[in-house]
């Protein structure tokens, strides 16, 4: 009898064994889904800190030097260590027992994956403590880019820096690249002599003393790998608060420290609701026009597009946002891509928070509506698969899940949450989450375990009213979601009533005292053909064309394109030269190649621009216009 159940469990090990990883993790329900966008096998042996001594390299658009990475084995024995690259030249692999004597350890590297990259495999017997891989980056690294001094605003000096989310930290340091896997990390990082380095860790120097061209860095928190990052250029600082500043080109470095001077209120909102803030500084790093994304949590430091300083703080919410990241996201990270929502939905939710409690309740139900329907053109447009909360993103480009559907639906379902059980109670549930899951990294099931417990049992009523699987696995939205309203853009429709009914001239809508936001509402929701008549009376009301704020320029141009109202072409092209913000051209793409003459435009536009796009814009654009096609 023994015999035969000890048989039966050899018996099943050994068939579950040959059953691929991924397909086990889905019928084990006790084995979180693994990470499939790394070949690394943190689950044997686990890298805790990563060393990086590197030289930047402008002549030749590279980081040399070495990373020396400590590990710890998780199962015992002298099994490999494999680590994610991506177009790196490895050029020597040693390993050491005491961090002193080294010896040359035996590496190779795999076949190169279109989506991943290569995996590099390194022999360590069983006592090694360190691996030190001595290797360069390559020009054309995806997650860095270097630009000519003509691109940054002194135009004297070159500037680089780095974008390691998604899966882009492998194409500059060979690392565990999966968010699972948390590290501290040290630096030292050597540039020319006149430029400064900044890394989203504690830095050696004065942050307004000299430059050098040798820097060091120190993160103490355990982090995933796509929050390392660094820049270097002629970057200056300025301080807001105590603990609060801004780097920028020293051009740029007044402006924005006026821009973001909100922001010490910010982490003050922040912290009420959800706990210390845990990082020490918060600085923001504004970076040229060509970073491809609003913002990036980088711990300590985010960094910044330019395109948000509108010069009247109207879209610091997205400072609102990266700030909440230091919660959401870094402090509490996403175990796999599948899970983005759990960094980017309840970063949407916090931020919305951090915007009432510093702008005002009116401000942050703006932002929601705003949120509400671009979701919803997002779900009119993406197949069914890709509308769960939950992403399916296996063996496709993790950085393709970050559509309107984790952020947008992910907060309208914690905001359906927050309605059926009572913000205070709410608040206590994610303040407590926060603090359970906090230096972790964890996946779907994880939280909803968590919900259950410590929410959802707590009052079945309540939770009757929250579809909770239908939000997280079925496409679309739920029919009980909460529906965002504001009156402020009621009384723009208002407004705007009698010129769309031909009543009234533009001139007479009186929008003096109109909002970034109210504007927003207002473009993005006129008739699609307006026709170039009423394209030119609004400009000549409103000198749309000549527009500075970049969001309220960008609902100008798609209504442009739509109407071909050609007297906008001019702008059309500087703006999409000049940004490199994908969120902001990604579409005016689109919007151009419905037409074949819109078509060309963009092909004219794209050549131009093309060159001071950063990797990442370049294969979206490139996909958009069949470049090279
Ligand atoms: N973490 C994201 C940026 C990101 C996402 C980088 C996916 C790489 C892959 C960041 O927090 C973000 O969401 N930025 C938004 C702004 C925000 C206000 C919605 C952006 O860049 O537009
Ligand atoms: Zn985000």
């Amino acid at each position: 009898m023994v015999e035969f159940s000890a048989m039966k469990s050899i018996l099943a090990t050994l068939v579950f064994a040959l059953i691929p990883v991924s397909a086990q993790a889905s019928m084990n329900p006790n084995t979180p889904p693994r990470d499939t966008h790394t070949f690394s096998n943190p689950q044997s042996i686990t890298v805790t800190h990563v060393d990086l001594d590197l030289a930047v390299n402008f002549e030749k658009k590279s980081l040399e030097g070495t990373a020396t990475l400590d590990v710890r084995r998780v199962v015992p024995g002298s099994g490999p260590l494999i680590l994610d690259t991506r177009a790196l030249q490895i050029g020597r692999v040693e390993a050491s027992e005491n961090g002193r004597a080294w010896a040359d350890a035996k590496f190779k590297l795999g076949n190169v994956d279109q989506i991943l990259g290569a995996s590099l495999t390194i022999d360590v017997p069983a006592k090694v403590k360190k691996v030190r891989i001595t290797y360069a980056s390559s020009p054309s690294a995806s997650g860095l880019q270097w630009l000519e001094p003509s691109m940054t605003a002194g135009k004297k000096s070159p500037f680089l820096f780095t974008q390691s989310q998604a899966i882009h930290a492998r194409s500059w340091i060979p690392l565990q690249d999966s968010p699972k896997v948390r590290v501290t990390y040290t630096a030292r990082i050597k540039t020319p002599a006149d430029l400064f380095a900044v890394m989203s860790a504690e830095n050696d120097a004065n942050l307004e003393g000299p430059r050098d061209g040798d820097y060091t860095f120190r993160m103490r928190q355990a982090i995933p790998s796509y929050l390392i990052a660094l820049a270097v250029g002629d970057i200056a600082f300025k301080p807001m608060s105590r603990r609060t500043g801004v780097f920028a080109e020293p051009s740029v470095v007044d402006a924005a420290a006026a821009e973001f001077n909100d922001t010490e209120r910010m982490m003050v909102a922040a912290e009420k609701l959800y706990g210390p803030y845990r990082w020490g500084r918060y600085d923001i790093l504004v970076l040229p026009p060509s970073f491809p994304f609003g913002g990036m949590e980088n711990p300590r430091v985010t960094f910044a597009t330019p395109t948000i300083l509108a010069g009247d703080k109207s879209l610091v919410a997205l400072v609102a946002h990266e700030l909440a990241h230091s919660w959401s996201g870094n402090l509490v990270t996403n175990a796999t891509w599948n899970d983005a929502w759990l960094n980017e939905g309840f970063t949407v939710y916090v931020e919305g928070r951090i915007v009432e409690a510093v702008f005002g309740v009116n401000q942050a139900k703006m932002e929601a509506v705003l949120g509400r329907q671009v979701l919803q053109e997002n779900i009119d447009n993406l197949e069914e698969r890709d509308e769960t909360l939950y992403g399916q993103f296996d063996g496709r480009d993790p950085d393709d899940s970050f559509t309107q559907i984790p952020y947008e639906k992910g907060a309208l379902f914690l905001r359906h949450l927050e309605q059926a059980f009572g913000r205070a109670r709410f608040d206590k549930f994610l303040r407590g989450y926060f603090d359970h899951f906090g230096f972790g990294s964890i996946t779907t099931s994880e939280f909803e375990a968590y919900l259950k417990t410590n929410l959802l049992d707590k009052d079945p009523a309540a939770a009757a009213t929250v579809p909770v699987q239908e939000w997280i696995y079925k496409p679309g939205v739920p029919a009980s979601a909460p529906k965002p309203q504001s009156d402020a853009f009621a009384k723009v429709e208002a407004a705007a009533r009698p010129w769309l009914d031909g009543a009234a001239p533009a001139s007479s809508i009186d929008a003096k005292a109109w909002s970034t936001q109210e504007w927003q509402h207002f473009l993005k929701n006129l008739p699609q053909n307006l026709g170039t008549a009423k394209m030119a009376e609004l400009d000549a009301a409103f000198g749309f064309t000549k527009a500075g704020n970049s969001e309220i320029a960008f609902e100008w141009l798609r209504l442009s394109i739509r109407n071909e109202y050609t007297p906008a072409y001019e702008r059309l092209e500087q703006y999409m030269v000049q940004i490199g913000r994908r969120k902001l051209i990604r579409p005016l793409y689109e919007d151009l190649v419905k037409t074949e003459a819109g078509k060309k435009l963009a092909l004219e536009i794209y050549t131009k621009a093309r060159p001071g796009y950063h990797p990442l814009a370049v294969g979206t654009v490139d996909a958009i216009v069949g470049w090279g096609k």
